[in-house]
C-alpha cells in the first residue's frame, strides 16, 4: 500500500476531519512506532507503521465507507457543480474516502439526514423503491390539513414529478401539531422527484420547511447542521439488510 499522510490515515481511520487530525498532531496527542510525531504531512505505511492517537491504536479503513451528514439548507445534493453553487461534497470528506456519493438527493432547502457511500451496488439498492427503505419526514406546511386531505396522503395521491404523473403508494402521516402552520410527520417508502413537496401541495398545503429525520435506520439527531459522522456497525448492518430485503 502507498505511504500516506498522517492526517489522511487519521480521517481514515475515523478522527472526524482531516483538519481536527491536525490539531491533534501539533498538541502531540498522536505516535507513529512509538514515536510523537508533531510535524503536519508526516507519511506513514497504512500496512506496517503502528498510529496511535492518546495512545490508542487506530487503524486506517480499507473497506467501503458509510456515513451520514446533516445536511443544511443552501446546498444543492451533488459532488459537483458547473455553475458555482454550493454543494453537499464540500461538507463530506470526498478526498479520504474516493468514490463517496449520496444515496438519493434531497431538495437544497431540505435538512436532514443525507447517506453518503463509496458502495455503488448497496446505494442503487437502497434507492429500489422495491426494497421499501422508510424515509421519515418532518414536514412544516401552510395551514392545518383536515383528516380527508391526512387520508388522502396516507392512501396515495396523483402527483406529477418530472413530466410524468404517479399515484404514491401508502405513506405514514402523523398530524404532529396544528395551526397557521402545521407539522406533520411523513414516511415514505419510494423516492420521487419533490415527492413530499408534491403530495402535500396536491392535497392543498403547500410546505415551507422540509426535514429528513431518518433514512431507514440512520437519523441525525444530535447531529449539528453541516456536520458527518461514520455510520455505526448497527447502521451499516441494518442498511445491508434493507437493501436484501
Ligand atoms: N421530498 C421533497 O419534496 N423534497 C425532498 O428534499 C425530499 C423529499
Amino acid at each position: 500500500m502507498e505511504p500516506v499522510r498522517l492526517q489522511r490515515f487519521m480521517a481514515r481511520a475515523g478522527v472526524k476531519s482531516r483538519r481536527a487530525s491536525e490539531e491533534l498532531i501539533e498538541q502531540g496527542r498522536v505516535s507513529v512506532n512509538g514515536e510523537v510525531v508533531t510535524k503536519l504531512g508526516t507519511k506513514v505505511d497504512p500496512a506496517a507503521d503502528v498510529v496511535e492517537v492518546d495512545g490508542q491504536r487506530i487503524r486506517m479503513f480499507e473497506g467501503e465507507a458509510y456515513l451520514v451528514l446533516h445536511k443544511p439548507a443552501g446546498y444543492i445534493t451533488a459532488m459537483h457543480d458547473d455553475h458555482g453553487k454550493r454543494c453537499v461534497s464540500e461538507l463530506v470528506p470526498a478526498e479520504d474516502y474516493p468514490g463517496l456519493y449520496p444515496v438519493g438527493r434531497l431538495d437544497s432547502n431540505t435538512t436532514g439526514v443525507l447517506l453518503f457511500t463509496t458502495n455503488g451496488p448497496l446505494g442503487d439498492q437502497l434507492l429500489h423503491p422495491s426494497h421499501h427503505v422508510l424515509k421519515q419526514y418532518l414536514a412544516t406546511v401552510k395551514g392545518t390539513p383536515t383528516r380527508h386531505q391526512l387520508h388522502q396522503l396516507r392512501t396515495g395521491v396523483t402527483i406529477r414529478a418530472q413530466g410524468k404523473v404517479a399515484t404514491t403508494s401508502p405513506a405514514e402521516v402523523e398530524l404532529l401539531e396544528v395551526g397557521e402552520r402545521a407539522l406533520l410527520r411523513i414516511g415514505i417508502r419510494e423516492g420521487r422527484y419533490h415527492q413530499v413537496k408534491l403530495m402535500c401541495e396536491t392535497v392543498g398545503h403547500e410546505v415551507l420547511k422540509l426535514h429528513r429525520e431518518a433514512f431507514g435506520p440512520v437519523r441525525v439527531d444530535d447531529l449539528p447542521e453541516g456536520a458527518w459522522r461514520l455510520c455505526t456497525e448497527q447502521e451499516v448492518s441494518a442498511l445491508k439488510r434493507a437493501a436484501e430485503e
